[in-house]
């Protein structure tokens, strides 16, 4: 039997089992048949969750990039790589073979070299969704530069706190980026952000919008000639399993952003691997996950899992509504995509458009649908179901998070049963525990409480960079020798998992607890409702009540606010109960979200709780417009 690849329920099971009794045993096989290693390691696994350290194949020596292009060039040599699908319909899609790759990758270690990178040094990626993003990671590691990605939609102070926390001396960046109808100007946001970086001294620029840039002499140079005469030759460096691979920024509930530290062989290991179960993937599938390489599920979902695989990733440049809504079933009816990733945030987008759009393209390539980054209401998962997947393929909703480097729960796609908004079952060695407010286990099922994680697993974050002592405070020191995940979630009757949402947003009324996630899936179901958010406000009976930003699928919606309020607070009361109905119900234009669409709830909480004069930085919201017009509208 292959541990690689798991096809039934039993299976499942099976090698769930092994993975809990023998977790050294089963990631070491799994490690010694799959992958390429120069050296193989001297102990499988050290941990002390009280430290914290985690070392994963200690003593084992590899290069990733040979393990995600060159151990296919033999028989996957001509396979599509990396698809690139560009913002402009119109603009022929490039297909990069594994050979290509190869000689890309190489091209771009050997410009980094000349320009004076050594392994150990950290790189900052700024880059649009275009190729030279995905090789440039790639690049990185082949040399053993650390990378360290900022999502090109943060601001340039975002940009500048994130080079200068991990003493970044090199930028690579493009000229501009494509957004749909709109251009932006990449290249003068990093010009802004380094005027507080004096560390930075090389900023290579990537040519896609052929805008008319300031180049900084001495500092800027293009990318484009340095790496037509470069060789196509780069030894790849051998690295330490343990060895950083790359630093990824997460905010954190409050103050700076953390740098999740990544290292190269526990990561390389359960990424691919995940990959290959959640997604079912076979030879010739063509996959695609529809986020940005800036974030996680880039990193990992788009560049190693599959090119560890040898799989195709489709790498999309552009967004969701251009040319019009119909754009990624459009992209998944041209490249014939069999598994498709995305996220709730983009599923209610695109419901609120109906199905016209979506039932004018052939889907019938798709065998599997993911869903990542939140909740996914019970609305938006039967709409993804229904209209997306015709109800024969089956949604994955994957939970995980940047600190845990790959997927932690979901449903092995035809292998677990699904059921709407539960991320069901512990992925292969994945051993969560829930755990109540004193610090105590909950066993067996039809229980809810922390959710945290017993064991670790070969892509746990070892680190937060430069900081130690936040990581430990953080993730290990809420609950004794357990990674703290800083969500709550419940189990049920037949120990599938539903993940409830951060704990920081449980809102305590009157001694209940309520967990915002159940209350907006109540409102959502509301059929004049598009989308909601709670939030908790000082109460002096309650001690907290809610309050309820609401976004009505119809701005001008005519009917009385005051009995929509009544409307909604029935429908709550009907879901959860009278307890968990709000005080305040608030109809507002949008929400304030984070680049990587996420309601950042802070702001709402500070504005329900009238402490409009400490909002905190709202410069990189997606939209910061909504928070003035919020405050304006408060009930
Ligand atoms: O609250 C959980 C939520 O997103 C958080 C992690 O965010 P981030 O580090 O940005 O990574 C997102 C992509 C992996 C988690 O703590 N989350 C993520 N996936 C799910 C989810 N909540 C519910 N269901 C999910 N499937």
């Amino acid at each position: 039997m292959s541990n690689y690849h798991i096809k039934h329920l039993e299976e499942y099971y099976q090698v769930y089992r092994k993975s809990i009794r023998e977790p050294e045993n089963f990631w070491e096989e799994v490690a010694e048949e799959h992958f390429l290693w120069r050296k193989k390691w001297d102990k499988v696994l050290e941990w002390d969750f009280s430290k914290p350290e985690i070392k994963w194949f200690e003593g084992a020596k590899l290069n990733i990039t040979e393990n995600c292009i060159d151990r296919h060039l033999a028989t996957r040599g001509d396979k599509t790589a990396i698809l690139f699908e560009p913002n402009d319909p119109k603009e022929p899609a490039e297909h990069i073979t594994y050979k290509q790759l190869h000689k890309r990758v190489n091209q771009f270690a050997n410009v980094l070299k000349e320009n004076g990178v050594k392994k150990g040094d950290r790189v900052c990626i700024y880059v649009p969704m275009i190729p030279e993003l995905a090789i440039s990671l790639l690049a990185c590691a082949r040399i053993g530069a650390i990378h360290s990605v900022v999502f090109a939609g943060f601001s340039s102070t975002a940009l500048s706190t994130r080079i200068n926390d991990s003493d970044c001396k090199i930028v690579i960046t493009a000229d501009g980026s494509y957004r749909g109808k709109k251009t932006i100007d990449l290249k003068g946001i990093v010009d802004e952000a380094l005027e507080s970086c004096a560390g930075v001294k090389t900023v290579l620029v990537a040519k896609r919008i052929n805008s008319d840039i300031h180049m900084e002499e001495g500092r800027d140079k293009w990318l484009q000639p340095l790496l037509d005469e470069a060789s196509t030759e780069c030894t790849a460096e051998v690295m330490d399993a343990e060895d950083p691979l790359f630093i990824l920024y997460t905010s954190g509930s409050t103050g700076k952003p953390k740098g999740m530290v990544h290292t190269t062989g526990g990561y390389m290991v359960y990424t691919a691997y995940t990959f290959k179960n959640a997604f079912q993937y076979t030879e010739n599938d063509v996959y695609w996950c529809t986020a940005d390489i800036g974030w996680i599920t880039g990193h990992s979902y788009i560049v190693y899992g599959p090119l560890a695989n040898g799989a195709t990733t489709v790498l999309f440049e552009g967004v969701p509504s251009y040319p019009d809504f119909g754009r990624f079933w459009d992209i998944v009816e041209k490249h014939k995509i069999n598994q498709f990733y995305t996220a709730p945030t983009a599923i209610r987008a695109l419901a609120k458009q109906g199905t016209e759009l979506v039932d004018k393209y052939d889907l019938s390539s798709l065998k599997v649908l993911g869903s990542v980054g939140e909740p996914i209401n019970e609305e938006a998962w039967h709409w993804y179901n229904d209209n997306v997947g015709k109800k024969k393929s089956p949604i994955i909703d994957s939970w995980w998070q940047t600190e845990t480097g790959g997927i932690m729960i979901t449903p092995i796609p035809y292998v677990t049963p699904t059921k709407p908004t539960y991320a069901t079952l512990p992925f292969i060695g994945i051993q969560p525990a829930l755990m109540d407010e004193n610090g105590d286990e909950l066993k067996g099922n039809q229980v809810e409480g922390r959710l945290c994680i017993k064991f670790p697993w070969p892509s746990i974050a070892r680190t937060i960079w430069g900081n130690h002592q936040r990581y430990k405070e953080t993730y290990f020191s809420a609950f004794d020798n357990m990674y703290f995940t800083g969500d709550g979630a419940l189990r049920d009757e037949v120990g599938y998992y539903r993940i409830t949402g951060r704990v920081d947003d449980v809102i305590i009324v009157s001694g209940h607890n309520l967990g915002t996630a159940p209350i907006e899936d109540a409102i959502n179901e509301h059929p004049a409702v598009a989308e909601s958010a709670i939030v908790g406000f000082p109460h002096d009976v309650k001690g907290s009540a809610l309050y309820g930003y609401v976004i009505l699928k119809d701005a001008g919606e005519s009917r009385n606010h005051d009995n929509l309020r009544k409307e909604i607070n029935q429908i709550i009361t009907e879901h959860i109960g009278p307890i968990a109905k709000l005080d305040k119900i608030q109809f507002s234009e949008g929400l304030p979200k984070t680049r990587s669409g996420k309601i950042m709830r802070r702001i709402l909480r500070k504005i329900a709780s009238n402490e409009m004069d400490n909002l905190g930085d709202t410069s990189t919201l997606l939209n910061p417009e909504v928070v003035q017009n919020i405050i304006d509208n408060r009930m």
